[in-house]
């Protein structure tokens, strides 16, 4: 059985992008200081101390580039080290910066100690990214004027900054940008606890009735990654607004996620497709992300990126040198039979 995706299929709780308004929803739920900060310990345990130290110099902070899966709080950190340093936040994105001229400008108007943010830094045009090498390493810009043989260069120097680099590709980056930046730091999935104490907080600053058992069953279902558990919530509430529910409950709860095709792993109608594939079309593997892509309609890099972080981690799937495999787990969960002689490490 190929589970066949419609135009009916309801909105994705994974993929992002999201809408300007939904950004705006998320941005308000964001907590502001490392302490509010719930989950990623290692990680906060290291900033504060190069936070206290940096200041204690009255230094900016290292470059720091934050790897992760999409929804996991990169762009929250970036914020939250800007404000703990009480400097500003400039933000951009690879894609975003078309001409070197866009990264010059926003450059030279930093202030001193500002923290430049630039997301899906994996994405940025060499001639962009080599601008960055020497604004990284000696805080200046490296213009060259006019063309041909009368061209020269300028040097102009800039106020000490931070870059904080987010990438959900760490791999794609170059040697030469991935080694400017002193500190790296590799964000983890949410501990269920975790989860659930950040679906708890999200709901009491959404003035919402949540009960524990309610909130331990949102946890569930999304898929350790905060965005994913507040987009939940939101659905949630919605549901329970237009049922007249004070308290949201678990059958509030067991509904919606039903509605949105949403399942107790968190995995929703695209992941259990791209298992379906691999079991169904191609007798569990090995299948190339290409392939699992076409079939699905999706782009591979959504595939790669958005979808394939949390299969792996939940051992879903497996990455072999010839392809994507299922594991015993992945039959398990689509209510499958074990095939005989099944190949594979993890079977
Ligand atoms: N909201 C989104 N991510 C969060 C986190 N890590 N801690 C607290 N609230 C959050």
């Amino acid at each position: 059985m190929v589970i066949k995706r419609t135009k009916k299929d309801p909105a994705s709780m994974v993929r992002a992008p999201a809408a300007p308004e939904q950004v705006v929803f998320e941005q308000s739920l964001r907590p502001k200081s490392l302490a509010e900060y719930i989950g990623q310990s290692k990680i906060k345990g290291h900033l504060l101390m190069h936070i206290q130290a940096a200041k204690s110099r009255k230094e900016p902070l290292g470059h720091t580039l934050l790897h992760g899966p999409p929804g996991l709080g990169k762009t929250t950190l970036a914020h939250i080290l800007a404000r703990e340093m009480g400097a500003q936040i400039r933000i951009t994105s690879g894609p975003a910066l078309e001409k070197p001229g866009d990264l010059a400008s926003i450059l030279s108007n930093l202030q001193d100690g500002d923290t430049l943010f630039i997301d899906e830094i994996h994405r940025l045009r060499p001639v962009i990214e080599e601008m960055l090498y020497a604004a990284m390493e000696d805080y200046a810009l490296d213009l060259v004027i006019g063309k041909g043989p009368t061209a020269r260069s300028m040097r102009i120097n800039l106020k000490p900054f931070t870059l904080v680099g987010a990438t959900t590709k760490a791999g794609s980056m170059s040697a030469p940008l991935r080694d400017r930046f002193i500190n790296h730091f590799k964000l983890a999935f949410y501990e269920l606890p975790e989860m659930q104490l950040i679906v708890e907080r999200s709901a009491e600053l959404l003035q919402m009735s949540l009960d524990a058992k309610a909130a331990h069953r949102i946890a569930q279902s999304s898929r350790a990654t905060p965005r994913i558990g507040n987009r939940l919530l939101r659905a949630i509430r919605d549901y329970a607004h237009v049922q007249g529910q004070a308290t949201v409950d678990c059958a509030c709860v067991e509904t919606t996620l039903r509605a949105l095709e949403v399942d107790d792993r968190g995995l929703d109608a695209v992941d259990r497709a791209i298992l379906d594939t691999i079991v169904t079309m191609f007798n569990g593997g090995p299948v190339g992300i290409s392939t699992i892509a076409a079939v699905l309609a999706e782009e591979e890099e959504t595939v790669e990126d958005v979808y394939e972080p949390y299969l792996l981690q939940q051992g879903l799937l497996q990455r072999t040198p010839k392809g994507r495999m299922a594991t015993k787990k992945t039959y398990e969960v689509l209510g499958l039979q074990v095939p005989e002689g099944a190949q594979g490490a993890l079977f």
